[in-house]
């Protein structure tokens, strides 16, 4: 009979960190979880202390191998998916110099200003520097905090971080250190140009692998104390975008999804590296080699609705009951997610959120719905930006804890005029997306037999009875942001 492998994939999100367990067929077995704080010490700041990150991955381990103890002791390899773009500034003995600064982060917008506007920038990384970038951070750190600056041995994404606690020597994967702003995307090596443009040296980058190559056996002493066994491997792994469209197999040309979580993403895979920065629109390393991603990003998707949760007193599922499952036609009113600024289209780090067309009859409800067509249009704006990099998704999986909205799925169907899959109940997220990367690194089978797409629970389309009713409100919403820019 043949001997059952296990494999482990992480996906250390913004909130929390999920830890998942599954077999060589990418079978789920078991999950564990854990959550963790995010700290906002001025506006625009925003932090995270790594060694949280770390306990949190001990504890997930611990708990899987006291719980399944046979398949740990079976457990070939590991892969990591992060949050992307957060610098852990490392020193020589590879300890976090200070917390972690975040995608979210809006403090170094000068410093990306600057560095965007730099000759060959945008042409080498394919990208608009974006405040939340990785390379104006550091540039943040050197013009406020000069004496940590100059002891920067190495700087290392979120995920990455974990990986050197792992493996015990910093390395980086592709798909996340696309998002730094020091890595030609198109030949998938760091640019000593964008290095030296953002005053750090190349010798401070870690050495580059793919995201499912292997970096290196987990320490000993960690494997010890997990009580995993000696040979586990670690893998590149991968941003959390890139992971979570491995999760659904959307590694082929024109695959795509919409993810509704902190941060909203319309995500679409490529066969070759066609940038487009002028749309905002981000264009990176996909977690496989030879495959590249581009999307939209917007800042504030389930955090709109967790924003309205908190300040209405009741929960995003009470929220979201507020409303029937077939959206009837847009509100009257609107809503601007930009509670953080936004990247694609405006890259404005200090554009606000705005309610516009309120009246007397806007209760609960209505600012409900308008808050969730906000989103949809913010995405909207997201898949223009795509169309202009000469492709568009045919149809879009839907991911993240905001899908599970089927008023809001059917508001975005009808906003983008896109069929979209809603995936049965299961594991579809970034961890498993990490987990296959580990698989693909030890099962020689080709990846798209590993990487499949899940089963569909329901197909949403656009119901074309009212599309011409979004396309109206949509033309209305983007008047706002003109008109919303300085009013902060
Ligand atoms: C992508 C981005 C976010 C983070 C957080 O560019 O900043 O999606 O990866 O999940």
């Amino acid at each position: 009979m043949e001997v059952r492998l296990y494999f482990i994939g992480i996906d250390l999100g913004t909130s929390g960190l999920r830890a998942i367990l599954v077999d060589q067929f990418g079978n789920f077995i078991a999950s564990s979880e854990s959550k963790y704080e995010v700290s906002n010490p001025k506006t625009g700041w925003s932090e995270q202390n790594p060694e949280d990150w770390k306990h949190a991955c001990k504890l997930a381990f611990i708990e899987l191998r006291e719980n399944f103890p046979k398949e740990i002791s079976r457990l070939k390899s590991i892969g990591v998916a992060g949050h992307m773009h957060g610098a852990v500034l490392l020193d020589d003995l590879n300890k976090p110099l200070r917390p972690c600064i975040l995608w979210n982060d809006t403090r170094s917008y000068k410093e990306a200003q600057s560095l965007d506007s730099l000759p060959k920038v945008r042409d080498v990384s394919g990208n608009i520097v974006f405040p939340g970038f990785t390379a104006p951070k550091l540039m943040w750190v050197k013009n406020n905090e000069p004496d940590l600056f100059q002891k920067i041995k190495t700087v290392v994404l979120p995920a990455g971080y974990l990986n050197t606690w792992l493996i015990g020597a910093p390395f980086a994967d592709m798909s996340d250190s696309a998002g730094t702003s020091w890595l030609d995307v198109k030949s998938r090596k760091w640019s000593e140009h964008l290095i030296v443009s953002s005053d750090m040296q190349i010798d401070q980058m870690p050495e580059l692998i793919e995201g499912n190559q292997i970096a290196g056996k987990i320490q000993g002493d960690l494997a010890s104390e997990l009580g995993f066994p000696y040979d586990v491997m670690i893998v590149g792994g991968a941003g959390d975008n890139a992971a979570a469209a491995c999760g659904v197999g959307a590694i082929q040309e024109g695959e795509g999804l919409v993810s509704l979580g902190t941060s909203g993403v319309l995500l679409i895979s490529r066969d070759q590296c066609k940038p487009f920065p002028d749309a905002a629109v981000h264009t990176f390393c996909h977690a496989i080699p030879e495959k590249w991603y581009q999307m939209g990003v917007i800042l504030s998707a389930t955090d709109s609705i967790n924003w309205l949760s908190q300040i209405s007193g009741k929960t995003a599922l009470e929220l979201d009951q507020l409303l029937p499952n077939e959206p009837t036609g847009p509100a009257n009113e609107k809503f601007f997610p930009y509670l953080s600024g936004e990247r694609t289209p405006l890259n404005d780090a200090h554009i606000r959120a705005g309610f516009a067309g309120l009246g007397q009859t806007s209760d609960l409800e209505k600012l409900t719905q308008c808050v969730m067509e906000g989103v949809a249009f913010a995405l909207r704006d997201c898949l223009e930006a795509i169309k202009k990099t000469g492709t568009s998704p045919s149809s879009l999986l839907a991911t993240g804890g905001g899908s599970a909205s089927q008023f809001w799925l059917q508001t975005i169907s009808n906003t983008l005029n896109i069929e979209i899959e809603k995936p049965k109940t299961g594991e579809f997220g970034a961890a498993l997306g990490a987990a296959r990367l580990a698989i693909t690194a030890i099962i020689k089978e080709p990846i798209e037999k590993i990487m499949t797409k899940p089963e569909i629970e329901r197909k949403i389309m656009p119901n074309q009875k009212y599309v011409n009713l979004y396309q109206t409100a949509y033309e209305i919403y983007k008047k706002g942001h003109v008109n919303l820019r300085g009013l902060q």
